[in-house]
Parts: structure tokens; sequence; C-alpha cells
């Protein structure tokens, strides 16, 4: 086992273990590809969709949320054209009989080039040392150029064959790379076909009178079948937005890497609505604005890059991905697409109801243009989990495994710890629980000696842990320790609340 899948192992367990992510239905063996999320994980997954709304939505005036309904009028995924379009390519292997996005199993095989790529660059900056300059380096080694050019021919038939719905030259493709399948180890596979995505259901207690429904594969389309609602009620003007999160359903092919790609997930996008010909502006300024605001976190900006798509999708007219590095490598986390005027026109044709806007300024109505910004909140969630993952060894020869979660969106901020359960402290912990519990998520816990405390404190990902002991009933001052530095300090009680604010507030991260 590689380091990399030893540490994806230990963040699995470790988020099962601290409450953070349990297998759904888990009693009766787990649905694959449903996960449920524990007391922790359920208040980090709503501190990122706050920390996505107050950035999206509360600092931008033009910006106004919305929350659809998943069931939507079928016609609305025909106009769509996600009943027509929304596919994967499947492959399957025929001696293990297990299946796999074709496009995936190339994926991963570029993913395997781009490890050996990294490999040599930290093999030549620990020959070289300080004079090692990585992007010289990338440019001119002839291994690496090599490399480089094998990775940029793959993408480019790839691209080629899947624009054009060419299958067969995307099986030719698989053949030539000599791609085997994991668990037989041969490269024996069926042809390329596509494979619908959508989840269907029916609406109606009886058969005739029932409709086929879909689950909602984006949030997207409950904004646009919206926007004229939004526009006129809300008394928007071009450019505006409208946000969303909700959750979002996909029958996978082959669904893996815990909540990285699952059947049920949920989505935080946003649609921009701006007049034609003023996309790619606004497409350059998403960009600019998503990458910062990851980047306001703090998780390590070379842990982000663009990733242009060639292979647009049937709506976009330019899209990228914004990737983070999982530990199973650089992998999409958010997408930014410029989507034309290509859903609400189709919504227009498919209602016959208008879907224009009268731009004042321009005196003349129009369908406007789309920029859309869409990110997997279950991905976000495994992007900081797995990020805050540290084995720690102790200068005093112990050892500890801590979360050091973004102090805004970790879960517990300040855990409230009497040093024993006698002498007046536990009630003193409550007092000081009372003075913080409404502004900061905080936890009471008496059991187990003070170092265990920590030790799991530290596992939860806690920034603040503060010890009530005989002092404090004498002085009112507390130990304040913290998560990263380990350092403890005495400080009065009432300096905790801004001690703690300066630390976990939102103002820090997106003033
Ligand atoms: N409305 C545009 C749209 O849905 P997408 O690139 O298909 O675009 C957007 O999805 C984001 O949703 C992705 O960047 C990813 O973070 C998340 N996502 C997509 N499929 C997912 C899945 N099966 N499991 C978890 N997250 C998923």
């Amino acid at each position: 086992m590689s380091n990399y899948e030893d540490i994806f192992k230990k963040v699995v367990s470790h988020s099962k273990e601290y409450g953070y992510v349990f297998q759904s239905s888990e009693i009766y063996d787990g649905l694959a590809a449903a996960y449920d999320y524990g007391p922790n994980g359920v208040e980090l997954k709503n501190n990122i969709k706050n920390y996505w709304w107050k950035s999206m939505v509360n600092m931008h005036e033009n910006i106004v949320g919305l929350d659809s309904s998943i069931f939507m009028h079928p016609t609305t995924w025909k106009a769509s054209g996600h009943i027509d379009a929304f596919n994967d390519p499947l492959v399957d292997n025929k001696d293990s009989k297990k299946r796999y996005r074709a496009d995936v199993l190339i994926e991963d095989h570029i993913a395997k080039i781009e490890a050996k790529i990294e490999k040599d660059v930290l093999k030549a900056a620990k020959r070289f040392g300080e004079a090692f300059n990585k992007e010289e380096f990338l440019a001119t080694n002839g291994r690496i150029l090599d490399r480089q050019k094998q990775i940029d021919a793959i993408n480019e038939k790839m691209n080629t064959s899947l624009s054009s719905n060419n299958l067969e030259k995307v099986k030719e493709l698989i053949e030539e790379l000599d791609i085997k399948c994991p668990v037989s180890g041969t490269n024996n596979w069926t042809d390329v076909r596509q494979f619908n995505l959508m989840f269907k259901t029916q609406m109606g207690a009886t058969a005739d009178g029932s409709s086929d429904l879909y689950l909602r594969p984006e949030t997207a389309q409950g904004i646009f079948v919206n926007f004229l609602n939004v526009q006129k009620t809300a008394r928007m003007k071009i450019p505006f937005g409208i946000a969303q999160i909700g959750k979002a359903f996909r029958n996978e092919i082959v669904a893996r890497q815990f909540i990285f790609r699952m059947r049920e997930f949920e989505q935080m996008e946003m649609q921009f609505f701006v007049r034609p010909g003023e996309e790619m502006k606004w497409y350059a300024y998403w960009k600019d604005f998503r990458m910062k605001w990851h980047n306001s976190l703090g998780m390590g900006e070379d842990n982000y890059r663009f990733h242009d798509h060639e292979n647009l999708a049937h709506y976009a007219n330019a899209a990228t991905d914004i990737e983070f590095k999982f530990p199973f490598g650089f992998k999409e986390l958010e997408g930014i697409h410029s989507r034309t005027d290509f859903d609400l026109k189709a919504h227009q044709e498919h209602s016959a109801k208008k879907l224009q806007y009268f731009d004042p300024e321009l005196g003349e109505s129009y369908v406007p243009y789309v920029v859309e910004t869409s990110i997997g909140l279950d991905r976000m969630f495994l992007s900081v989990l797995s990020n805050s993952f540290r084995e720690e060894e102790l200068e005093n020869g112990e050892s500890r495994v801590v979360l050091k979660i973004p102090a805004v969106l970790a879960p517990i901020k300040a855990a409230i710890l009497p040093l024993t359960k006698k002498d007046g402290m536990p009630e003193k912990a409550r007092e000081i629980m009372k003075i913080l519990q409404l502004d900061f998520n905080c936890q009471y816990e008496e059991k187990d000696s003070i170092g265990k405390r920590y030790r799991r404190q530290d596992a939860i990902g806690t920034p603040f842990c503060i010890t009530v002991d005989h002092q404090t009933l004498e002085d009112n001052t507390v130990t304040l320790r913290d998560r990263d530095t380990m350092i403890q300090e005495r400080v009065s009680v009432e300096k905790l609340h801004s001690i703690i604010a300066g630390k976990v507030n939102i103002t820090k991260y997106l003033a």
C-alpha cells in the first residue's frame, strides 16, 4: 500500500471513529456510495455551507438565495439536455465482471504518469538542494517533457473521441494504453457504451395516473426555471446571481473514494446572469473569486490548481475545474462554467413561456447568458478533512493525531474541561459554557484524565481547550490550550470570548 493510500484509509477510519462520517445503513452492511454525517460531520458541513453562503450571498448585494424542490416537472430534464446527453461512457472487464467509467480508467492512467513526474521532481529537489528551480526543471528536463507529451497526446485523443461520441475510439485508446482491470489484471474489455446517470422514480399512486420523474442531477435547473420569479420579486438587475445549496443525485457507474463520488450528494451552486457578450469577463471574475475563496481558508495555495476543459459539457462555451490535491491526487473540487443562454433558451422553448430580461440601460429584452460556480459540499468536506489530518511525534516521545481544520470550520470551537469532578469545578465550567455557547459551539467534558481529553479534542479538531482548575475558583483564570501549538496560557475568563472570536470568527477569514 502506498503512503497516500495508507493516509486515506486512516482518514476514512478516523472520520468514523470521531463521528464525522458513517456508511449509510451500516447495520445492513451499508449501501454503496451513500453516507451519513455524524455529530461532528454535520457541524463541519453546516460551517462549510455557512462559509460559502456568507461569501456568495451575504457579501454580494447582487446575489440572492433560493431553495427549490428536488422533484421537478419531467420536461425540465428534456429541455436541459440531461435525458439525452447526461451520460457517462462505461466499460466492463469480461474477466472480473467489474464495471468502470472508460474516461476514468484513462484519467487514472494519466494520474500515474503525473505521479512519476512528481517523483522526478522530488528526486531532483533532493539532489540539487537550495539551488533547485522547479519551474525551470519542469520546462527543460527531457524525461519530464516526454512524460508531459504523453499526457497531452492521451488527453487529446480522449477528448476528441468523447466529444464526437466515438466510443470505438475510446475503447481503442484503452487498449492502446494497455490499461488493465485492477481486479482481474487483464485487458479483456467489452465495448464502451453510454449510460444515463439520472435516477428515475414515479409520482402518483396509480400506475395509470403516475408520471415518470427524475431525482435532480444538479440543483442548477431549479434556479433556471425560477429565473423570472426571483428577478421580479427580488427586483434584481443584470448582472445578478441566484445561489442554492441542496441535494443532487447521480447513478454513478463507479462510486468510490469514500465521499468523493457519491450517488446522493450536496451541491452549492450559483448561477450568475449577465448580458450576452459579457460572459467571458464574468467567467474570468468568478474563476478568480472562487480561487481566492478557497485560498482564504489557508489550506495551502499549492493544493489547488485550475484544469481547463477541452471536452465541454453540452451547455458550455468555456469551463474549468478547481482541482484539489486529495490524498489520491489532484481531482475536481469545483466547476466554473460559462453556460451561455443554453438553459434559459431551452426552457423558454419547451415551456413556451418567455424567459427574457428587459435591460433598462440598453432599452432591449434578451435571454441572459449564465456563468455558474458549482462546488460539491461533500468534496469540500473531504478536502478539509484529508488536508487537516496529521500524525505528529511530540517532543516527549508520545504521538498524537490531530485534525488541523481551519478554525472557522471546526465543528467544536472550544472544549470546557473541569480538571476534576469535584470542588465546584464542574459548576464553574458550566458557568463558562453559558458565557460562550451562544456564539461558539462548545463541548463540556469531564470524563478521563486531562491529557486524554486533550488528545480526544485534538482528534476532533477543536481549536481551544479551556481547563478549569483550583486556581480558577480563586482568581477566575483558566488554562487555554491551543490545538495547533499545544501552548497553554493562563487567561482570565472575561477574555475568553474575544480570544476565541479572534481565531474562529468568519470576519477574520472573509473580511
Ligand atoms: N451544475 C453543474 C454541475 O453539476 P458538475 O461538474 O457535474 O457540474 C459540480 O458538478 C460539482 O459537484 C463537482 O465539481 C463536484 O464537486 C460535485 N459532484 C459532482 N458529482 C458528484 C458525485 N457523484 N459525488 C460528490 N460530488 C459530486
